[in-house]
């Protein structure tokens, strides 16, 4: 079983609005409305992917049960605690004539401190049948920055693989706590290292570095595929290597969540025990499927399939790793 952990689960509201402008009144012509949050993206994605998933976190007032009522809907297990303040909606423009998206999320529910212990009781229950746990999004008003990094070290004590797809504070806290691999996109990689990238010898130093903080594996996704550092080191049946995955980037209806399909699919394939490349390919072609839809973590696994063709993945120089 591969379980999401979503602490920010949100009602995502994608509205298509022709030529969006600051300022003025608009119609939107074509809406769509669905339970979000970034875990609960990446187990929409397993799910369409076929691999066993179990959604939880916390979810609060008429809009959390929202959130439960329509993953049950979509026949997406999950087990969240409910919790007293309201979850929140999120909305999203996308602009077709311009392809702009513009993101709105709302400010989330705190979360107490009773509440978040039922939470982290559920977890580790829910870890005792789990393979593997992804942390994915931002931390509630109310919960202590280490919180990913806390849970990332019970989970090992458990012996589940961890995957950690946050940013800030708590990327850079739970990244020190060895996550089995972290995912950070371009922008949250350059604040995790703390300087900005010029070129592909900056990210691969600063895939680097990630993994000298403790990540085991660092993946780092890109408007065009990823640049991954994979495998362990010391290990001779799968020794640590550094790859490059590329496609020609498609024509995107919204690039919204596409980094949560890229996960759900880098993970659907490790759990399915294919080879580094292949797994790195199969993320990037589910990263590029889920930009031809509306919605978060939707994508077809046939046109997953087809895309994977079209996916390069190469190996790179070794880095001089200091650790
Ligand atoms: N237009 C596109 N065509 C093909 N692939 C795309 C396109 N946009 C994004 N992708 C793929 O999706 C993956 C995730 O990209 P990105 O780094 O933008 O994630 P992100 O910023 O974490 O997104 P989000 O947080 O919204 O889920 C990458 O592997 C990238 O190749
Ligand atoms: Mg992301």
């Amino acid at each position: 079983m591969i379980i999401t952990v979503t602490l920010n689960a949100a009602i995502d509201k994608t509205l298509a609005v022709p030529s969006f402008r600051l300022g003025r009144r608009h119609r939107a012509v074509e809406q769509t409305s669905m339970a979000g949050g970034k875990g609960v993206n990446v187990a929409r994605a397993l799910k369409a992917l076929g691999q066993p998933v179990i959604a939880t976190g916390v979810a609060g007032g008429p809009t959390g049960t929202r959130i439960i009522e329509q993953l049950t809907d979509e026949a997406i297990l999950n087990d969240f605690v409910r919790i007293r303040e309201e979850s929140r909606m999120s909305t999203a423009v996308v602009d077709p004539t311009s392809g702009e998206q513009t993101e709105i999320n709302e400010r989330g529910p705190a979360v107490s401190e009773t509440e978040l212990q039922l939470f982290v009781d559920k977890l580790l229950y829910l870890a005792k049948g789990a393979a593997i746990c992804v942390f994915s999004g931002s931390l509630p008003r109310g919960v202590h920055s280490d919180l990913y990094s806390e849970l990332i070290k019970e989970l090992h004590r458990l012996g589940v693989t961890t995957v950690l797809d946050s940013e800030g504070e708590p990327l850079r806290l739970a990244t020190w706590a060895a996550p089995s691999v972290v995912t950070p996109n371009e922008r949250e990689a350059e604040e995790l290292v703390g300087h900005e990238f010029a070129d592909d010898e900056d990210r691969r130093t600063a895939i680097g570095e990630i993994a000298e903080m403790g990540a085991s594996e660092a993946i780092m996704t890109l408007p065009d595929g990823c640049l991954a550092l994979v495998g362990e080191e010391g290990d001779q049946a799968h020794p640590r290597r550094l790859f490059r995955a590329t496609l020609e980037p498609l024509e995107p209806v919204s690039s919204i969540g596409s980094g949560d399909a890229f996960l759900a699919g880098y993970v659907a394939a490790r759990y399915a025990g294919r080879a580094d490349e292949d797994c790195l390919r199969f993320g990037v072609a589910c990263g590029a499927e889920s930009t031809q839809y509306f919605g978060a973590g939707v994508l077809d696994p046939r046109e997953v399939e087809r895309l994977m063709g079209e996916v390069s993945c190469e190996e790179e120089p070794a880095l001089p790793l200091r650790r």
